[in-house]
């Protein structure tokens, strides 16, 4: 590329300059508009947290109720959405419905398509809330050939979700508020995260002027991959893998480390932090104290905190900065919740909503927004002519 350096994966590009996250991935720290994660985790919500993101600010507690009643307004998807539903192949992936479907509800509000209507961006950010939740558990209900369960205006948003996933049409399942409980620290934990993959790409989608919820859809598929939001559900293969053939992990972890299979220790490794990743050390108490209050254990819990010591003992990690990351323990808590692994990034795609609001907004209200357009240095061949069809070699 001679004179010209380029910053293959964005790990030096500043794209934007954000107000909604701060992360000091040297130091391990992670806030959301300047409030520690920690402080959030021991004493707000994720339906707050979400608030706080898109709308700049804690609510008041009227401010709070109004955006809950939102939400609760907003739960219902279109009737017709059920035959969406029924196109999918049985084994479709979940995060490829929550996609396609996401999309599919914005198709039932065509004001988000005409800017010169008043588009009520509150009322839409809850309505794609609520509604990739129901979207979510009705993906997880025709996986499983299971009838919908329809949300309920009492219940919270995490334990609506699980009543949507678990209930049976005729009697509501049991919800234990430790499981409650443990779900809305899961999506409050990854509610937002700057400039990560599937939030540049919301934001870039943004910046082209398509509305909320194809952007949110573009954030879905972006998140799906295993190096980002598929993590989670690669790390729990990965753990059952080992779990499997009866390795204490040391085996695999010299299997990643000699990298003749190209393997990575999923879960570990992150662009901005070089230290713990925050959320991982609040997830890795909270599976402890979950499993002893479901009364439940896991083995691969046991295989993971192995795995997590031998890694931060070795040379490669340590050398590298490896940690764990949010996905090396949360696979652990959706499993004592009964989440089927498959739905793990679903999980997360629900919590991260939020982030990808509020950066949307960010891009739309922005009074120097641009078309998001990077550029390339070409490489490939120079000018050459066209040959036609029967003098080509
Ligand atoms: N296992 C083994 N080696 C690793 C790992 C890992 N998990 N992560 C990074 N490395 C090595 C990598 O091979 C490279 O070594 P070298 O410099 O000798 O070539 C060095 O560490 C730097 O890695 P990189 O790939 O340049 O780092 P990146 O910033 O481009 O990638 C990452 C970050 C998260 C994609 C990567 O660490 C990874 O693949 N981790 C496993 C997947 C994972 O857990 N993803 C979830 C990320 S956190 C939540 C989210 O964003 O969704």
């Amino acid at each position: 590329t001679g004179y010209i350096t380029l910053d293959e994966g964005y790990a030096n590009t500043g794209s934007c300059c954000s107000a909604i996250t701060f992360i000091d991935g040297e130091k391990g720290i992670l806030r959301y508009r300047g409030i520690p994660i920690e402080e959030l985790v021991e004493q707000s919500s994720f339906v707050e947290v979400a608030y706080l993101l898109i709308m700049g600010k804690l609510p008041t507690r009227a401010e709070l109720q109004a955006f809950s009643n939102a939400l609760t307004r907003n739960q219902m998807l279109h009737e017709d959405m059920k035959f969406h539903f029924e196109g999918f192949p049985p084994h479709a992936h979940p995060m490829a419905i929550l996609s396609a479907m996401i999309n599919a509800a914005g198709c039932y509000y065509p004001e988000l398509l005409r800017p010169e209507v008043p588009n009520h961006f509150e009322e839409q950010a809850a309505r794609l809330l609520s509604q990739v939740r129901t979207i979510a558990a009705f993906a997880y209900r025709k996986s499983r050939g299971l009838p919908f369960v329809y949300p309920k205006p009492q219940y919270k948003y995490a334990a609506n979700f699980l009543h949507m996933m678990f209930s049976h049409p005729t009697e509501d399942v049991e919800l234990k508020p430790e499981a409650v409980r443990a779900l809305d620290l899961l999506f409050l934990l990854h509610a937002d995260h700057e400039q990560n993959c599937s939030t540049s790409t919301v934001r870039m989608v943004a910046s082209s002027g398509a509305n909320l919820f194809a952007c949110a859809a573009a954030g879905v598929c972006a998140l799906w991959g295993p190096l980002h939001g598929g993590a989670n559900q690669a790390v729990i293969e990965m753990l059952e893998e080992i779990h499997r053939s009866g390795d204490d992990g040391r085996k695999f972890l010299e299997e990643v480390k000699s990298r003749k299979s190209g393997r990575r220790l999923m879960g570990f490794g992150h662009r901005v932090y070089k230290n713990y990743d925050p959320r991982a050390r609040i997830i890795k108490r909270h599976c402890d104290e979950l499993l002893a209050r479901l009364n439940r254990t896991d083995p691969l819990l046991d295989i993971a905190k192995r795995l997590e010591e031998a890694a931060l003992q070795d040379e490669y990690f340590v050398e590298r900065k490896l940690y764990p990351n949010v996905d090396f323990y949360s696979g652990i808590i959706m499993r004592a919740l009964d989440i089927p692994v498959n739905m793990f990034p679903v999980i997360f795609a629900i919590g991260r909503m939020p982030g990808w609001i509020a950066h949307y907004r960010e891009v739309v209200e922005s009074p120097t927004r641009r078309i998001y357009r990077p550029r390339q240095v070409y490489v490939g061949p120079p000018l050459q002519h066209y040959v036609p069809i029967d003098q080509r070699g």
